[in-house]
């Protein structure tokens, strides 16, 4: 017969397609206003499902494996991140799990030198000054930022996203690529010309700081003070992985006094972040909505490559791009 899925939230339509001409599958879908079932809800939902395709807003945990009961065998999520995933738990019940990398590094390299860009040149306080009268005359060090020509551009946790943002900042004139890991990867390094530096160097001499790492008990909060007292007054953190990366009081005491000049986050805790929260007082701070892959093609892909996975595991063949556990 046909296996059971539960779908946590409408997916772009690529993947549903998939999934109806599969034949392989009747899917249930929660597609109520585009936002995150109800715990509850889905923990109802899920009971006797063979496989969940889910989002990042989902956690998958114990409670919710007990949910689903003793058919579930794969999990696939639209995502390339997998911290709302309970990886223990999944790997202990022998549960499989698919993700979505790659299809997305373009867009996610493309958004990061857009945020960083917005925030080294102050864009967003510029259209704000222009639009509401601030804009007396010209004036020769209103509104200066910090240039990308001959700087040094330090990434933390380089992986495949990591390298594409270099490749794209490269033409920029930047002078220096360094990197900071739990190890080196002189592959990829060699592909962007980066130095492996430790993470106090990373701090010390980075003019424009990327984080690129996934958020795993090892890498929660190493962006603190530590490492904010150690960068330059000059330097620009950017972050477009996980909010859960970064100490955001710490984040916001670095930049309320200048002890760097500017961030820009695609990536917050919680998500959305409260409008009342202080770093939104901040001019020198620029926050998005968790848009880095958000391209038409790239939620397709992800979407598609989410339903593949899924389909894949269901057969017990390998996924396109699984989790090892
Ligand atoms: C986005 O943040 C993702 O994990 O795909
Ligand atoms: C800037 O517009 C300049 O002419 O220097």
């Amino acid at each position: 017969g046909l296996s059971r899925v539960y779908i946590t939230r409408q997916i772009p339509p690529e993947g549903l397609k998939i999934l109806r001409e599969s034949g392989q599958v009747q899917f249930q879908l929660w597609d109520s206003d585009d936002i995150p079932v109800p715990r509850q809800e889905m923990l109802e939902k899920v009971k006797g499902a063979d496989a969940l395709l889910c989002v990042l807003t989902e956690k998958i945990d114990a409670e919710l494996l007990d949910a689903a009961g003793p058919n579930l065998k794969v999990i696939s999520t639209m995502s390339v991140g997998f911290d709302h995933l309970s990886l223990e738990e999944l790997k202990r019940r022998g549960i499989r799990v698919g993700y979505t990398p790659d299809v997305l590094t373009d867009s996610v390299a493309e958004l990061t030198v857009a945020l960083l860009l917005t925030t080294s040149r102050r864009l967003i306080e510029a259209t704000h000054e222009a639009k509401t009268g601030g804009w007396g005359t010209w004036r020769t060090l209103w509104l200066c930022g910090h240039e990308l020509a001959n700087s040094t551009v330090g990434i933390l946790g380089l992986g495949r996203i990591g390298v594409a943002i270099a490749e794209r900042l490269a033409p920029f004139k930047v002078k220096k690529f360094i990197y900071t890991d739990v190890v080196p990867r002189p592959e990829l390094a060699s592909m962007i010309n980066a130095e492996y530096v430790s993470f106090d160097e990373l701090a010390e001499q980075s003019d424009f700081l990327s984080v690129c790492c996934a958020l795993t008990p090892e890498t929660k909060e190493i962006c603190n003070k530590n490492l904010f007292s150690k960068m330059k007054s000059t330097s620009i953190f950017i972050n477009t992985s996980r909010g859960g990366v970064v100490n955001q009081d710490d984040l916001y005491e670095a930049l309320s006094t200048g002890q760097i000049a500017g961030a820009g986050l695609d990536v917050t805790v919680p998500e959305p972040l409260p409008i009342s929260h202080p770093l939104f007082t901040l001019k020198n701070c620029v926050i998005l909505p968790h848009i880095a892959s958000a391209s038409y093609i790239t939620r397709n892909a992800m979407s598609a490559l989410a339903a593949n996975n899924l389909l894949l595991g269901l057969r017990g063949e390998p996924m396109i791009k699984e989790l090892k556990l």
